[in-house]
């Protein structure tokens, strides 16, 4: 512990200045609690008399006559030339707050508690070919660029160079065309869809969502006053006609068109085309989550509902928690002309989570060219742990298990076979299988209250290297041979 991270412990004392008992012995008696409870622990070097009479406001006579005190009954030892240390009182028998003194945060924070994914964990990016030095040198490189006025003003729908700069990447990518005041930097999808809920949906209407489907859709409406609508899904993707047909029709349609989440089907192009007839002849909204898009394996990425939507009802979600990493949290939304600046004054109006500064790396990142570098990279890499994921889950897990290829991301569903999910459990396997090292997720808890009837695994190929996705492999192997029967 330094002499600075001392006087953090030290700013705990509080004097009375009004109290009949003398402030030297109120001094005392504190400071050796700090030293006793071991907050201010063995060996540390205090501050000087003068600096801690300074702090605490007293007359230096007053401090050397505390610390003389405390000297004479062993808590503190003066070292002549050196300054005056804590002794070691553990005799004493008071817990310590911690055991070492970290000498840095890393010290303090094993890397081990920062809470690794599991292997097979779906959604999970790869952490080993992170390109950190060009990061580091993009984020030094914006840091100096900031102007500092935007680091004191309301959010605006975010740094406008990120704005701009991603206009490009969205038209290049996804072809998506827009301004870069169509576009909202967040801090995660739940940000944007807030916005989204607060400014645009009425109070107590339904909207539907995908089940299976992203939790996060359903608690943010819940949280926004508005009422999930579950609605299945089938193999091209969302199944709405009913659901658009109610006598009570959803205000919006939340739907995962270019891989459902999390079966990975894309979205049909006559569904597409249905949304969208749907959403410009009854003022509806599509919200199109396209979190994994830049991860397709063959091919360009399918052109987006919002590429398509010339009755510009459609709001497009995208994430940098995959393309990037998940704690960076940023992510964006691109809007229709005609709601861009209500969506950015609700965002003034509620405050961002989204840092600046981390946009403004961001948006260098971008221009440096590494971000594309990146992404195709991974792209690579991906679609190679797709393969040999998917053949070992193929060859190994086919008797429970019917494995839904494709075509891209981060993910896939096994689901089990029909007289499998009779008699299996896919929440209570998936407890059992995070016990022996294996993160894959159950189908059965991803959407609807009570579950979906869709049963089995989702299973991460991603984040996993071949080494651990073999051996996690041939554990759910076990699991399934031990706790569930093939008749
Ligand atoms: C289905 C789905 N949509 C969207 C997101 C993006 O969310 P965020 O940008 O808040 O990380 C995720 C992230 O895991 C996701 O799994």
């Amino acid at each position: 512990m330094t002499i600075a991270a001392s006087l953090i412990a030290l700013e705990d004392i509080k004097l009375d200045r009004k109290s009949e008992r003398p402030v030297y012995i109120q001094l005392v008696e504190q400071m050796r609690s700090l030293i006793s409870e071991h907050r201010i622990g063995q060996g540390l070097k205090l501050p000087s008399s003068r600096e801690l009479a300074e702090e605490l406001n007293l007359s230096r006579k007053t401090v050397v006559s505390a610390h003389d005190q405390l000297i004479a009954e062993g808590y503190l030892e003066a070292r002549r030339g050196a300054g005056t240390f804590v002794q070691d009182v553990s005799f004493l028998g008071m817990q310590p707050v911690r055991d070492i003194a970290p000498k840095s945060f890393y010290d303090y924070v094993e890397p081990s508690s920062f809470g690794e994914a599991l292997p097979l964990s779906p959604s999970t990016p790869d952490k080993t070919q992170f390109p950190r030095t060009s990061w580091v040198r993009a984020a030094k490189k914006a840091q100096l660029s900031i102007p500092l006025s935007a680091m004191f003003a309301p959010p605006n729908g975010g740094y406008k160079p990120l704005r701009e700069v991603l206009t490009n990447h969205l038209w290049s990518m996804r072809g998506i065309k827009c301004d870069p005041e169509q576009i909202i930097i967040t801090s995660g999808m739940r940000e944007s869809f807030s916005l989204v809920c607060e400014r645009l949906f009425q109070k107590g209407r339904k909207v539907s969502v995908e089940a299976p489907g992203y939790q996060a859709f359903t608690e943010t409406l819940k949280q926004n006053g508005l009422v999930p609508l579950h609605t299945k899904i089938d193999s091209d993707g969302l199944v709405f006609a009913n659901v658009l047909n109610r006598s009570d029709p959803p205000q919006a349609v939340c739907v995962s068109a270019s891989r459902q989440y999390p079966m990975g089907m894309p979205l049909s192009l006559q569904r597409r085309a249905e949304l969208i007839r749907w959403a410009s002849k009854s003022n509806g909204w599509i919200i199109e989550d396209d979190y994994d898009c830049e991860f397709r394996f063959a091919g360009p990425p399918l052109q987006s509902i919002f590429a398509m939507d010339t009755g510009h009802r459609t709001i497009y979600f995208g994430s940098l928690s995959k393309t990037l990493f998940p704690r960076l949290r940023l992510s964006f939304l691109v809007t229709p002309a005609h709601v861009a600046s209500g969506l950015v004054e609700e965002q003034n109006r509620r405050g961002s989570l989204a840092s600046l500064p981390s946009q403004a790396s961001l948006s260098e990142f971008i221009l440096s060219g590494q971000y594309a570098t990146h992404i195709r990279t991974m792209r690579r890499l991906y679609a190679d742990r797709y393969t040999k994921v998917f053949n070992y889950v193929n060859r190994e897990l086919s008797e429970w298990l019917e494995v839904h290829p494709c075509s891209g991301g981060f993910h896939f569903a096994a689901q089990f076979r029909p007289k499998i999910a009779d008699a299996a459990d896919d929440a209570e396997l998936v407890i059992m299988a995070h016990r022996r090292n294996v993160g894959v997720t159950a189908l059965s808890t991803l959407g609807a209250p009570g579950g979906v009837d869709i049963k089995g695994f989702l299973i991460g190929f991603a984040g996993t290297d071949k080494k651990e996705a073999r051996i996690a492999v041939s554990e759910l192997r076990k699991l399934l041979s031990e706790h569930v029967k093939v008749s």
